[in-house]
C-alpha cells in the first residue's frame, strides 16, 4: 500500500496510517483527514499507459492509488468504470462544443456511493472488524448494504424515515439491519456515530471515515483516463483533465473526492491542469453555497427542504473541504430550484437517454443555469457528473414526466 500519512484538513497535523481510525483527535468529530500517498513510489510502480492497458474495468484498476493492502479484501461486486457519454444533443442545445456525461447511476446499487463503500468494505475486511455501520440519506446506505453483502460483513444502516421506498427496499433486500430514524439525515448521522462508538462498529459515515473520499476520487481518475482516450485517439501516455466538472453537493464528500483525485493526478504529473469544480446545491439545502458566497469555510447549518433527497443536508459533514475544493480550483457554487431539477431529469432522459434521480440530475441543472449566467465558455471541456439512477425515486420521476394515458384496447383510441 502506498499511503504515507493522514493529514488533518483543519490543523494540518500528520498521523501514521494506523495511528488514527477516523478523525484528528484535536477537534471532536470534525477534523476530517486527507489520505496522503508516496507519489514517487507510485510513479516507480506504474504508469498511465500500464493502467490504460488494464483489463480490470472497475475502480481497482487504480490499485496503486488506493489505500488497500490486500487484494483478497476487495468485495467482488463490480464498481466503477461507468459510461462516459459525449452529450451531443444537450451540448448543441446549450451551445457547448465539448460536453460529457459520466453516468454513475450505472454502478451496482445505482449510485456513485458504491465507489466509497467498496473501498470502506475492503478496509473493514483488512481491519478484521465484525460490523460496519453508516448513516445515509439512502444511497450511501444502499451502497454499503450491497457491498457488505458482496464482502460478507454485516451492515447496520440508519436512514431518515422519509427516505424513498426504493432505497429502503435496497437496504432490506441486501440484508442490512435497517433503522428508519424519525428525524432528519443529520440526526441519523449523529445516532449512527453514537452507535459506532458504543458498540464498536466500524463507521462508514461520510467524511468521518477518511476512505470514503478515496473511493469517490476514482470518478476523477476515470474521467481523465476517458478524456485522454477520446482526445488522443489511442495514445494514452498522458491523461487529460476537463476544464470544468459539475458536481451535486450535499455533505460535500463527492466534490471533495473529485478534487482529491485530481490532486493525486497532479502530484503524479499525470495531468497538466486542475479543472474548475462547480458545486451545485438545491436552493433549499445550500449551506456550502452560502459559505462560499460569504467567503468563509465555516459552515452554518440550514433547515433542508428539497425534492433531491440525497442532497437534503442541513449540516454538510464535509463542508469545509467542499468549499475549499471550489475556491482553490477557481470554480463556483450554484443553487437550483426543484423545478430546475425536474427539468434537468427530463432533459437528460429525453435528449441523451440517461435516467437520473433528482440529486443525480442536479449537476446538469447547475450547468444549464451556469450557461444562462454566462459562467462557462463554449469551447471548454465540460463534464457533468450524474450521481444516481432514476429508478431510485420513481415518485420524483413521475413528477417530472407526468402520467401515461389509459385506453380501451382498440385502434380508435390510438387515433
Ligand atoms: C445521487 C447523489 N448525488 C449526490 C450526492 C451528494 O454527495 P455528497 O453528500 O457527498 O455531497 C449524493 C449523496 O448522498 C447522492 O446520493
Ligand atoms: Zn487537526
Amino acid at each position: 500500500m502506498n499511503v504515507s500519512q493522514l493529514k488533518c484538513s483543519l490543523c494540518g497535523a500528520l498521523y501514521a496510517p494506523d495511528e488514527v481510525r477516523y478523525v484528528c483527535p484535536k477537534h471532536g468529530d470534525i477534523g476530517l483527514l486527507d489520505v496522503l500517498y508516496d507519489y514517487e513510489k507510485i510513479k516507480s510502480q506504474v504508469t498511465t499507459s500500464d493502467i490504460s492497458k488494464s483489463t480490470n474495468f472497475s475502480i481497482w484498476r487504480y490499485w496503486e492509488l488506493l489505500p488497500i493492502d490486500n487484494r483478497s479484501a476487495v468485495p467482488p461486486l463490480r464498481v466503477g468504470w461507468t459510461p462516459f457519454y459525449s452529450a451531443k444533443r444537450l451540448g448543441k442545445e446549450l451551445m457547448l462544443h465539448h460536453l460529457w456525461l459520466k453516468d454513475d447511476g450505472l454502478n451496482p446499487t445505482g449510485s456513485l456511493k458504491d465507489r466509497a463503500s467498496a473501498v470502506v468494505v475492503a478496509k473493514a475486511k483488512e481491519l478484521g472488524v465484525e460490523v460496519i455501520t453508516a448513516a445515509s440519506s439512502g444511497n450511501a446506505g444502499a451502497a454499503l448494504a450491497g457491498l457488505s453483502a458482496s464482502g460478507h460483513i454485516p451492515a447496520v444502516v440508519f436512514v431518515p424515515h422519509t427516505a424513498p421506498e426504493a432505497k429502503v427496499a435496497q437496504l432490506l433486500i441486501y440484508g442490512a439491519r435497517v433503522f428508519l430514524v424519525k428525524g432528519t439525515y443529520d440526526q441519523a448521522f449523529e445516532l449512527s456515530l453514537a452507535a459506532s462508538k458504543k458498540f464498536g462498529w466500524y463507521s462508514r459515515n461520510t467524511g468521518y471515515n477518511p476512505y470514503t473520499v478515496e473511493g469517490k476520487k476514482t470518478a476523477s481518475l476515470e474521467i481523465c483516463e476517458h478524456l485522454a482516450l477520446i482526445k488522443s485517439k489511442g495514445s494514452t501516455s498522458a491523461w487529460r483533465a476537463p476544464d470544468r466538472i459539475f458536481v451535486p453537493v450535499g455533505d460535500g464528500n463527492i466534490i471533495t473526492g473529485i478534487w482529491k483525485g485530481m490532486r493525486d493526478l497532479q502530484a503524479l504529473g499525470w495531468i497538466e491542469k486542475m479543472p474548475k469544480l462547480m458545486g451545485v446545491q438545491a436552493e433549499g439545502a445550500a449551506a456550502c453555497y452560502n459559505a462560499w458566497k460569504e467567503g468563509t469555510e465555516t459552515i452554518t447549518p440550514v433547515e433542508a427542504h428539497t425534492i433531491s433527497d440525497s442532497i437534503s443536508v442541513g449540516l454538510p459533514r464535509d463542508g469545509t473541504r467542499a468549499v475549499r475544493a471550489v475556491r482553490e480550483t477557481q470554480g463556483a457554487y450554484l443553487t437550483v430550484t426543484d423545478e430546475e431539477v425536474l427539468e434537468a431529469m427530463r432533459k437528460l432522459a429525453r435528449e441523451e437517454g440517461v435516467f437520473a434521480e433528482p440529486a443525480g440530475a442536479t449537476g446538469y441543472a447547475g450547468l444549464a443555469k451556469a450557461v444562462r449566467e454566462n459562467l462557462v465558455d463554449q469551447d471548454e471541456d465540460i463534464v457533468v457528473l450524474v450521481t444516481g439512477n432514476g429508478l431510485k425515486d420513481i415518485h420524483a420521476a413521475v413528477k417530472a414526466a407526468g402520467k401515461a394515458s389509459v385506453i380501451e384496447p382498440n385502434l380508435e383510441n390510438i387515433r
